[in-house]
């Protein structure tokens, strides 16, 4: 494992993306372990797929123990229940989440404007982050150009996002940029060469254009690489 630090930003950088999964597991249960009611805010995507596992096998060993934590999700496709459904299958079903701790935006909801309020009231100060990364540099669902400063609503997904994935709706709900920097601790998780310019953009020049790099030179942000994610950085 390689550990540099950028413009304020721990980054480690593992050879394979099973042992970055681990660490970014091993981050997370951590945290728990300090706080068993951890405000726990959760991404969605493939990348996260081997952190969930990594989870649920340390949870299966008695590890940690979610009995407490509090979920909060980033995101929703509006009009569907694809990242509530994600969740549910690659972590809720595995480990010993309760329900009563689980909060989630809802995708279908009726009056959208209501639900961005509700959730931006409910979501508060998260204590640990979790994030992906779009091949756009975003994070959650906030697209190149979100003001730093925004709250939970509903954006317009761009064509680099949606491009080579069917039957995906246009618009989705996503926490904002606001309230991700509002945690406490933020943890970005990426894998592989397609993610590798989007986090030399998050760790070069701050600019709306690459949402993710809002992160920089903030306390407690960790990325958590494998090195063809990491490649481009120097
Ligand atoms: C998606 C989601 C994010 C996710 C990111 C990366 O669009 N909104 O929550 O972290 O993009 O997804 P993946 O890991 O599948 O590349």
């Amino acid at each position: 494992m390689k550990k540099i630090k950028k413009r304020g930003v721990d980054v480690l950088i593992f050879d394979g993306k099973k042992e970055a999964a681990r660490e970014a597991a091993e981050i997370i249960a951590k945290e728990i372990k300090k706080n068993p009611s951890l405000r726990l805010g959760l991404a969605t995507g493939k990348t996260m797929m081997p952190v969930y596992r990594e989870l649920v096998s340390m949870h299966k060993k008695r590890k940690v123990n979610f009995s407490k934590v509090k979920i909060f999700s980033l995101d929703e496709y509006v009009g569907t229940d694809k990242m509530k459904n994600y969740l549910q299958k690659n972590f809720f079903d595995n480990v010993n989440v309760s329900g009563g701790n689980i909060n989630l935006l809802d995708g279908k909801a009726e009056n959208i404007r209501l639900e961005c309020e509700r959730y931006e009231e409910e979501i508060g100060v998260i204590d640990l982050q979790i994030l992906g990364i779009g091949k756009n540099g975003h994070i959650g669902f906030n697209e190149p150009g979100s003001d730093f400063k925004s709250k939970t609503r509903r954006v317009r997904l761009s064509k680099i996002t949606l491009s080579n994935k069917k039957n995906l709706p246009k618009y989705a709900l996503t926490i904002g940029i606001g309230a991700i920097l509002r945690a406490k601790k933020i943890l970005l998780v990426a894998f592989g060469e397609s993610k590798s310019e989007a986090i030399r953009g998050a760790l070069g020049e701050k600019s709306e254009n690459i949402p993710a790099s809002a992160l920089q030179r903030r306390k407690n942000v960790i990325f958590v690489l494998d090195k063809e994610a990491g490649k481009e950085l120097k």
